[in-house]
């Protein structure tokens, strides 16, 4: 059986990268519908992976030390990895995941200026240096991307009471930083990483997720 195909999405809070996800998994489902992608995220996507989402998000925690923060990412990642992704891989599948190892370079790495090495270096450890076939980052003008999240952000609160602003009440030099590192990435491998850059709607996004995601299945002779 051919290994299967691992698809991430990156990008700031508040690029779409989570709507994209949703219509992806719809798009491949109509395309090839014995493919019957994974969908997952982090951090999340497990029992324990879920708890450390939980903690590294509430607002509260707002003392957590960016070594503790960026080690509980690769504690999320490690069962992730063991638990959800191998294990869809060797089954043949096709995975997509909501963020992976380029958000911990960009949130931790660049946002908290931990810098890259460690956390490259965390990677080949705990996650056997496993790298997705395709990464879509997601990076429209930091500006846009600012004032989504902060809208989605007051609406989650709203609804389900739900906190989960830690990150987003950063100061936006933080998310400068974090824009920063996440093109570094996508110019030091322009094989793995499609960069989505402007401000553009959501069709028109869609348009060039499939395009990518299609150019890969093609790679990989998958025919639907
Ligand atoms: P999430 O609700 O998934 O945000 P979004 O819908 O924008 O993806 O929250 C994930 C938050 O966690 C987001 O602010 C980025 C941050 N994060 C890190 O800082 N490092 C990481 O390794 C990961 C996976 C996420």
């Amino acid at each position: 059986m051919p290994r299967g195909l691992f698809i991430t999405l990156e990008g700031l809070d508040g690029s779409g990268k989570t709507t994209q996800l949703r219509r992806l998994a719809a798009w491949l489902k109509k395309r090839s519908p014995a493919a019957d992608p994974v969908v997952t995220r982090q951090p999340g996507g497990t029992e324990a992976g879920d708890r450390i989402r939980a903690l590294v998000l509430d607002s509260s925690q707002a003392g957590l030390a960016p070594m503790t923060e960026m080690a509980l990412m690769f504690a999320d990642r490690a069962q992730a990895v063991a638990e959800v992704i191998q294990p869809a891989l060797d089954q043949g599948k096709i995975i997509l995941c909501d963020r992976f190892t380029d958000s911990t370079e960009a949130y931790q790495g660049g946002g908290r200026e931990l810098g890259s090495e460690p956390v490259l270096a965390l990677h080949r450890l705990l996650c056997g240096d496993l790298k997705p076939d395709l990464t879509l980052l997601l990076l429209p003008s930091l500006e846009v991307s600012l004032e989504r999240a902060r809208r989605r952000n007051q609406r989650t609160a709203e609804q389900d009471g739900a906190d989960e602003s830690r990150f987003e009440a950063e100061q936006d030099a933080f998310y400068r930083r974090v824009w920063q590192k996440y093109r570094e990435i996508a110019l030091r491998e322009p094989a793995r990483v499609v960069l989505i850059e402007g401000d553009l709607d959501l069709d028109e996004v869609h348009e060039k997720i499939a395009a990518a995601v299609a150019a890969l299945l093609k790679r990989h002779g998958y025919n639907g």
